[in-house]
């Protein structure tokens, strides 16, 4: 189990945090603020964070401030994160549905939020078809602060860009069911098995899936898959050597391949327990 802002290293900057990729060994705590590298698009995203704070959603950091020097300042969240390989305290169903009702809660709050359109969201994990409310798209255990086992508040809004809510629940479902075939779910979530059918019915119903969206979340979650191959496919492209790494570690393509083939294999199963 990994505490959120436990100290990883004396730096001038304060405690590093670790959990993230894309800006690994950049993310610092300095009592109840983080520092990190800002994402192009914080003024827009600050301004929506703070529109959602208004709209009662507490789910999300509060922006403090920019600095001068391309970095954003946000509310330090105290909580655990779990990070890879993900604890069982992070998979239980209750932990699941929290997952769900914290992201119908962004959305319900995002939903009243009109989108920045000038802003330049951007696409790395966006949702291909559009969409007019701003989804986080990121998702991902590391993304969310739990407290007593629920989770609690999302951060990390980089890929924020706006989609159907629909895809936001597609890219939940990809890491907190998890969407894997067996092996590569075996590597990252070693605490045995998960039952991945039972698990998105979870979802589905803490998030309050609509009856429409329930038939299209196996075809989204195959779209949001195909998207993060290429997301890995870029980052490896540009030679990111963490990226690299991890893309070599974890079984290279033939895993996202596999994935894939899974991912189809099953449709039919996944449309059938998603029923209403
Ligand atoms: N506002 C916050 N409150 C509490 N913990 C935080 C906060 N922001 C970041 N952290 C911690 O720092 C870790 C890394 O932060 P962050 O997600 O910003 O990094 P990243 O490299 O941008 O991530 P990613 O690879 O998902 O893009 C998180 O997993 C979390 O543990
Ligand atoms: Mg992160």
């Amino acid at each position: 189990m990994t505490a959120a802002g436990e100290a990883r290293g004396d730096a001038p900057n304060g405690e590093a945090l670790v959990g993230g990729t894309v800006n690994a060994g950049a993310v610092f705590r300095q009592g109840s603020v983080v520092d990190r590298p800002a994402p192009r698009t914080a003024p827009a995203l600050h301004t929506h964070l703070r529109a959602l704070r208004r709209h009662g959603f507490e789910g999300a950091p509060l922006p403090v401030r920019l600095t001068s020097d391309g970095r954003e300042q946000l509310t330090f969240v105290p909580g655990e994160v779990a990070l890879p390989p993900f604890p069982s305290w992070a998979l239980t169903e209750p932990a699941l549905a929290s997952v769900g009702k914290l992201l119908r809660r962004l959305h319900e709050a995002s939903a009243a939020v009109p989108v920045d359109t000038r802003a330049d969201w951007p696409r790395d994990l966006a949702d291909p078809e559009g969409g007019t409310l701003l989804c986080h798209n990121d998702v991902c255990p590391d993304n969310v602060v739990f407290r007593d086992g629920r989770a609690v508040t999302l951060i990390d809004f980089d890929l924020a860009a706006p989609g159907r809510p629909l895809w936001d629940v597609a890219m939940a479902a990809r890491y907190w069911i998890p969407m894997l075939d067996p092996a590569s779910a075996a590597a990252l979530y070693p605490g045995g098995p998960l039952d991945v059918p039972l698990r998105l019915r979870v979802l589905a119903d803490s998030y309050g899936l609509s009856a429409r969206e329930r038939v299209e979340l196996p075809h989204v979650v195959e779209q949001a898959t195909e998207v993060c191959r290429s997301f890995v496919a870029a980052r490896v492209a540009e030679g990111d050597t963490v990226y690299r790494r991890m893309l070599a570690e974890r079984g290279g393509w033939d895993r996202w391949a596999r994935i894939q083939r899974w991912l189809t294999r099953e449709r039919r199963t996944f449309t059938a327990v998603l029923q209403p």
